[in-house]
């Protein structure tokens, strides 16, 4: 099928009423257990590579596989670059053929973050790739940025409203409760500011750091607008929890694939399970 924007799949999502999962990779098994639990839910999917994730693995690698896995699935996926922080590394993966990216300016005054994304998305509208925007400061640890609590703050409806007129983004990551990372107690989503962000602003809702959110509120948070699911953290734990296993039952094996394939397959089934609740399974 190939690689699609997001701004495609999240209008099939607004007029459907769901969320699209997106998917942290960072090898080429994540990028294999997110298109296999798309392909297998006949969900359309987003394969977004942070910063750190690029530095890991290569931003050649992981473009090339995510295409090549793209081409030959029977599902619209779109490869996406989260928070980016650095004005020439979203001009790098623009060049690469991503075909969405987010400009990450939240630790930036307003003013600042509207004028470096509004730039950003000229150039990659220009280019025909969409991008998403965030505003508001999202705590918690997501590789190299880090956000004390003290220091996030929730998104400003009134300012969501300016920030997506001035610079005309496609999709808008809102601070409204989650956190990045492992969460010590239940999270509690700020509903009613969610609800008036979305009263304010007619563009499709990100929600970040939604590993450990309840499906409830996942639920809730999709009937007020949010579009895109971004989870990590979730992925992580079952891959990395079922590679701890495999290697304190089998210490002798040195065949990394017999290692690793079963902690694909616990990630897949970690996402099949995501992309039920976010409504997306059956969409593709
Ligand atoms: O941008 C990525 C996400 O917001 C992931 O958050 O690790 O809490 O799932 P998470
Ligand atoms: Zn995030």
């Amino acid at each position: 099928m190939g690689l699609v924007t997001l701004t495609e799949v999240l209008q099939r999502a607004e007029a459907g009423g769901y969320a699209v999962g997106a998917f942290n990779c960072h090898n080429l098994e994540f990028i294999q257990a997110i298109i296999s639990a798309a392909e297998a839910e006949k969900a359309p999917v987003i394969i977004q590579a942070s910063q750190g994730a690029l530095q890991y693995a290569g931003l050649g690698y992981i473009t090339s596989m995510v295409k090549a896995a793209a081409e030959a699935a029977a599902v619209p996926v779109v490869l996406h670059l989260d928070h980016g922080t650095d004005f020439q590394q979203v001009i790098r993966c623009l060049r690469q053929g991503f075909t969405s990216v987010m400009f990450d300016g939240s630790r930036l005054p307003l003013s600042e973050n509207i004028e470096i994304t509004r730039k950003i998305v000229d150039i990659a509208h220009a280019a025909g790739v969409s991008v998403e925007g965030e505003l508001g400061r999202i705590a918690g640890t997501e590789d190299h940025i880090q956000v004390a609590a003290s220091e996030s703050f929730y998104t400003d409806p009134g300012e969501a409203q300016r920030f997506v007129a001035e610079t005309g983004i496609d999709a808008l990551a809102v601070a409204v409760g989650t956190a990045h990372g492992v969460y010590r107690g239940e999270p509690h989503l700020d509903f009613k500011r969610l609800q008036k962000i979305r009263e304010l602003v007619s563009l499709p809702l990100v929600l970040h750091g939604s590993s450990g959110v309840p499906d409830e509120a996942i639920r809730k948070a999709i009937s007020l607008g949010v579009r895109k699911i971004n989870i990590d953290t979730d992925i992580r734990l079952a891959f990395v929890g079922k590679l701890r296993e495999e290697l304190a039952s089998r210490p002798h094996e040195i065949d990394p694939r017999k290692l690793l394939a079963p902690a694909r397959e616990a990630a897949r089934e970690v996402i099949r399970h995501k992309m039920r609740v976010f409504g997306c399974s059956g969409r593709a």
